[in-house]
């Protein structure tokens, strides 16, 4: 008897690359597949690519690279790369002139393609590349495999019309274009009866979800319908753009127990003048209006952020307007990043005649941490007596008799473990006893909730 072909694929960037990971999973499992705990050991290696900034890029290229041993060793592998990436065409000229132990690329519109790639990759000799520069309509019903855990991810829409002028987005996933209520619906209620009791709703804007529908549909009704859902414990949705946040929205969440009371809203930059080339659409004044209205009505609000610093042409002032916003608002936390040119979009040409030099970059970068940091201890220290509850994702890297989980707003929680405690994927009532900047700690005040009654988990969910 043969043994069944194994499978690896190598994941970056953001969680709907991971989404589409668990679909390529999925068709993989219904070819006959297993997978493979290393690359090594795997006849067929995905990497599925990201290419929002050059560091990404540049460990994918440096991974692609390293598989030529592998190939070497053993020509029967073979390699595929994916993603977004594999939209660019950049990328394409440089797999052929320096990748050539690829064998087949392809794109984020064609994923599920990928039985009939496989197939065609067996009839030929030179690599295979089968980018679709356009998405086409939504494919529903492909298989995924998602992991053992209670969160699960959804999407809701697919690629991005905001066309910021930094971001490569828009190139390599194309227009939006939003799941029907029903798919979206139906997949949430089969994943609650699995088991799964943190759903997040995924799209690189989640605001625009429906508007493109026939009749027009709106983010605020479908959480309000997927909350009715039993089993869903915790409804999440990510990433939010400040431009469409309704105050339909903010209400839905103010009256909601089961929508998170975490809100990232990326605000990129805290000038009007840096907004303004960044086609972000919204000004500093009108961000803040809608922060105020958000944390007036949503009790106990945890809000995050993206911020790029070194945008071509931002200047000190400019930089300093940044910290003042963040000062401001004190966010929970924020994600920070040094601007990187991604080719073909307005912002790269603009860095080659008015780039911030990179001292300057790095400087920003550093003043912008410090002050978020600073923030981000006094954020957790205020909730120190607090009672949460965490979902407990694993035992502490650093310490093996500590828990640790995730609060509703998404903040690390450290506690106590008892060894004959499993308390893995359940949700347990902590007390917040300590804060530090990146998590909090917490002392168990109680046994974890009943798990939902129905919990009958297939191996490969044919959603
Ligand atoms: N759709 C999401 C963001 C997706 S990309 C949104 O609009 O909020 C995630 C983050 O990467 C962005 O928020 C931005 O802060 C950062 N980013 C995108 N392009 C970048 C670039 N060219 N250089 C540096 N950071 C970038
Ligand atoms: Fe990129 Fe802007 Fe779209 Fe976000 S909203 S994915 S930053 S173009
Ligand atoms: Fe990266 Fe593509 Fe996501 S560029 S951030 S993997 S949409």
């Amino acid at each position: 008897m043969t043994r069944s072909p194994t499978y690896f694929i190598k994941t970056y960037g953001c969680q709907m690359n991971e989404r589409d990971t668990e679909i390529l999973a999925g068709q993989l499992g219904v070819l006959g597949y297993s997978p493979a705990g290393r690359d090594r050991d795997a006849d067929l290696i995905i990497v599925n690519t990201c290419a929002v900034r050059g560091s990404a890029e540049e460990h994918a290229f440096g991974y692609i690279g390293q598989l030529k041993q592998l190939k070497d060793a053993n020509p029967g592998v073979r390699l595929a790369v994916a993603g977004c990436m594999a939209q660019e065409p950049g990328t394409i000229a440089w797999l052929k002139r320096y990748a050539d132990h690829v064998d087949l690329v392809f794109g984020t519109h064609n994923l599920h393609e990928l039985p009939r790639l496989l197939d065609e990759v067996e009839q030929r000799d030179e690599m295979l590349i089968d980018v679709w520069r356009t998405a086409g309509e939504v494919v529903e019903h492909l298989p995924s495999r998602r992991n053992d855990g209670v969160r699960a991810s959804v999407n809701i829409i697919y690629g991005c019309d905001k066309f910021c002028t930094y971001c490569i987005v828009p190139f390599t996933r194309g227009k939006e274009r939003s799941r029907d209520v029903l798919p979206i619906v139906e997949e949430v209620r089969a994943l609650a009866a699995q088991g799964y009791e943190d759903i997040t709703l995924l799209g690189q804007n989640v605001n625009s979800f429906g508007h493109d529908l026939n009749p027009p549909q709106d983010l605020s009704d479908l959480l309000a319908q997927l909350e009715t859902i039993e089993g869903v414990r915790w409804l999440r949705y990510t990433t939010s753009h400040p431009r469409d946040f309704s105050q339909r929205l903010i209400d839905t969440i103010a009256a909601s127990s089961k929508i998170t009371r975490h809100v990232h809203l990326p605000v990129q930059a805290g000038s009007n003048r840096v907004l303004k080339r960044m086609n972000r659409k919204y000004t500093v004044e009108s961000y803040l209006d809608l922060v105020g209205r958000i944390k007036a009505a949503v009790a106990d609000v945890s809000l995050t952020t993206d911020i790029i610093v070194g945008f071509p042409g931002e200047t000190e002032q400019e930089f300093e307007e940044t910290l003042r916003l963040v000062r401001e608002v004190r966010y929970d936390a924020a994600f920070t990043f040094l601007y990187s040119p991604r080719e073909g979009t307005p912002a790269a040409r603009w860095e080659g005649r008015d780039p911030v030099p990179n001292s300057a970059k790095k400087d920003r970068l550093n003043r912008l941490m410090a002050l978020q940091y600073e923030i981000s201890l006094q954020a957790n220290q205020a909730l120190v007596g607090r009672e949460e509850l965490a979902l407990v994702e694993g035992v502490s890297k650093k310490n093996d008799m500590v828990w640790a989980g995730r609060t509703h707003s998404n903040k690390v929680v450290l506690f106590a473990r008892h060894p004959q405690d499993d308390l893995i994927d359940r949700f347990v009532p902590v007390r917040i006893s300590g804060a530090k900047t990146f998590y909090l700690l917490g002392e168990q005040i109680g046994g974890p909730l009943a798990r939902p009654s129905s919990r009958d988990r297939v191996e490969l969910p044919l959603l």
